[in-house]
């Protein structure tokens, strides 16, 4: 028999040798295997486990002690104040994330009934979150959401049914723009791919698809593409908010031609870095 203290301190010991958040991680997962709030785990310190509640935990300390991700663990992450499922075909969501939702909702609400399309839309938290802070605002917004996965595009679609979005965000799945129907968008929201290949990176990163995250040319490949491509499906005065990577605008804005259909400018995240960048499409008549 297994106290949830004595369990939390065989976990984290265990952690500790590839874990940065050892304490955090020994939490989560035996909240997540007694089906409680991480509050309660240390509330109930002198609680005692099953015997299977406890091989199940083990089994889960085992795994993350080999780098796998607690979201894919737990198969969830709390994303701007939601819990969005996730499965290792998706992206986990990453707090920097937010600042595109933020910015986006900041841009969306001045507009009556926008037309949003988001392309890469993994897990959906993207367009489920802007969508559902709309709907709380009283914005009436029609949402695409795409992506080339199907297998993410099912874990956006659960989340939209869990969290009660259903109804407000249409799901396809299409290759960047291929496959969606000619029209024009208030807004296009994009969280590319955009590491660049040969990067040495965490080992967490290796259980996440590698389809999400690596682009050719240093990372910049997509986010060329995308800013060179969205013109053609933006309203004039549109705007295109696109995430990036640490360092990857001041490459961009350097191919002043890049941005020519745009007035451009980027937005930092809270460590400092440019994260996203936000490119309003001029009317015709702006432009020279
Ligand atoms: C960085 S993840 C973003 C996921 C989610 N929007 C988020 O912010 O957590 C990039 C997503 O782009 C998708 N993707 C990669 N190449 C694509 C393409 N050619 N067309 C559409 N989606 C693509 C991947 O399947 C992945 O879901």
């Amino acid at each position: 028999m297994s106290s949830n203290r004595a369990l939390l301190l065989e976990a984290r010991a265990k952690l500790a040798a590839t874990s940065e958040t050892p304490q955090l991680d020994a939490e989560v997962l035996l909240a997540h295997v007694l089906g409680v709030e991480r509050v309660q785990i240390i509330a109930d310190a002198a609680r005692t486990a099953s015997m299977d509640e406890v091989a199940q935990y083990l089994r889960l300390i085992d795994r993350r002690s080999n780098s796998e991700p607690v979201a894919y663990l737990t198969g969830e992450r709390e994303f701007y104040g939601r819990k969005f499922s996730v499965s290792p075909s998706v992206l986990i969501p990453r707090p920097d994330t937010e600042l595109l939702v933020d910015l986006a909702v900041q841009y969306l609400e001045t507009i009556a009934a926008p037309r949003i399309l988001e392309l890469a839309t993994g897990s959906g938290c993207i367009a489920i979150s802007v969508a559902l802070e709309l709907h709380d605002r009283e914005v009436q917004s029609d949402i695409l959401a795409s992506d080339i996965s199907p297998d993410a595009l099912r874990v956006a679609e659960r989340n939209a049914a869990k969290l009660g979005a259903s109804s407000l965000v249409r799901f396809l799945e299409s290759d960047w723009f291929k496959t969606i129907s000619k029209s024009r968008f208030d807004c296009i929201l994009i969280n590319p791919p955009y590491v660049e290949r040969d990067a040495t990176l965490a080992t967490d990163l290796s259980f996440e698809p590698a389809g999400a995250l690596f682009a050719d040319d240093n990372g910049l490949s997509e986010l060329r593409l995308l800013i060179q491509e969205s013109p053609d499906w933006l309203l004039p005065g549109g705007k295109l908010f696109l995430e990036c990577g640490a360092g990857q605008w001041d490459v961009l804005k350097a191919d002043s031609e890049l941005f020519l259909p745009y007035r451009s400018r980027a937005h930092k995240d809270l460590q400092g870095y440019d994260r996203v960048i936000e490119c309003e499409l001029l009317h015709p008549n702006h432009r020279s």
